[in-house]
This record gives structure tokens, sequence and C-alpha cells, in this order.
């Protein structure tokens, strides 16, 4: 009769885990859908997989013909471009400022069509067949635009950075006919921000290019 215990009775070796097979590697990482070796060949992803990967990477773009300050203008660009961007960084025409590139300071401000639109909201994608007028556009020549004229008469600027969206802005101001008291030009005005507190002055500019001084 054995006095051993139980617990002491020698337990069967255990054996170490096997490490995998390189057959075994091979067949978990194809499962996994990552490039595997195949008979002797790197096999990578499917070639439209890679295919679809770079044209995720290439933002959409399209194709957009406008007339910036009369001249006609046709380029493929990002479909996000701001109009901003189109006229400052395709373009050139850096005389439309970049200030809070939100809506909220008027630096931007360009004639779209006439009418006074924020650049840097303005998606140029959606501008095919407009006519756009920026600072750049406004004199002819020498002569500057009666508008010029007046901030430079009436001294209403100070750094200047506000300067060409006030300006264009005085000019679609001045077109919409809101210019019949000085209360009324500060209003149509509101939307353009000057950090040097210009305010009075480029008041007076306007009216006296609307022709009220
Ligand atoms: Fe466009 Fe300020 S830069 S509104
Ligand atoms: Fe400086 Fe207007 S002149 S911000």
């Amino acid at each position: 009769m054995s006095t051993e215990h139980p617990a002491e009775a020698e337990a069967p070796p255990v054996e170490p885990p096997s490490a995998p097979t390189r057959r075994a590697f091979i067949a978990t990482t194809t499962a996994a859908g990552g490039g595997a070796v195949v008979g002797g060949v790197v096999a990578g992803p499917p070639v439209h997989a890679a295919e679809d990967a770079v044209a995720a990477e290439v933002p959409p773009g399209s194709r957009v013909s406008l007339t910036v300050n009369g001249v006609r203008r046709t380029v493929t660009i990002d479909n996000r471009t701001s109009l901003l961007d189109l006229l400052r960084e395709h373009f050139g025409l850096t005389g439309s400022k970049k200030g809070c590139n939100a809506g909220a300071c008027g630096a931007c401000t360009v004639l779209v069509d006439g009418r006074r639109v924020n650049s840097c909201l303005t998606l140029a994608v959606r501008l095919e067949g407009a006519e756009v007028t920026t600072i750049e556009g406004l004199a002819k020549g020498d002569r500057l635009h009666p508008l010029q004229q007046a901030f430079i008469d009436q001294d209403a600027f100070q750094c200047g950075f506000c300067t060409p969206g006030q300006i264009v802005s005085g000019v679609g101001c001045i077109q919409e006919g809101h210019t019949g008291s000085a209360a009324e030009i500060r209003e149509w005005m509101s939307g353009n921000l000057c950090r040097c507190g210009c305010y009075v002055k480029i008041e007076r500019a306007v009216e006296q290019a609307a022709g009220r001084k």
C-alpha cells in the first residue's frame, strides 16, 4: 500500500506550447488581409484595393471657369477651396486679406456678380461663370476708384489690413444705395471690422464717394 498523498503523485510532464509553424503563420496572415508570401512570391493587397486607397487620398477636384477683374480664368481645384484661397494662392491676388477665415471680419470682402461676399466662406467651385471683382480690379490703370481716392483724402486707415475689404464693401454699399445717411452707411458697413478704429473716417470716405460730401 502506498503512503504517497495523491497530491504529491508525480504529475505527467507538461508539453511546452508548440511554436506556430511557418505554414500556420502564413495562413493566419493571409486570412487577416495583409500581404503574405505565397509560393515564394510577395503578394500585396488586391490591385483594385490599392487603387481605392490612392483614390481616397486624392481630394475630389473640379474644373471651374470664372471672370476675375475682367479676365477669364479656368482652373481645376480641390472642391474645398474657398474663393479667398483661389484668389490669393492660385491667382496671386493677395489684396483680399485673410483675417478670421470665418466670416466675422470682412477683410476678405469681394464682389461676386456685383454683390458683396465674404470670400473666405464662399466655395470657389460654386462660381462657374461668375464675375468677381477684387480690390485689384477697382482702379483703371493709374486712376484710382473714387472710393480709393476718398480713403486717401479722409485718411481712413491706419495699419491698412482691413482697408481692401472696407473699400470693396464700400463700393458695394454705394452700388446698393445704402448711403442715405451716416447711420445707414455705418449699418451697412458693419460687417467690416477695423481693429485700428478708423470707423468715423471710413464712413466719411464712403460719404465722399457717394457724393454726399
Ligand atoms: Fe473672411 Fe474674416 S477673413 S470674414
Ligand atoms: Fe488697421 Fe483697419 S486700418 S485694421
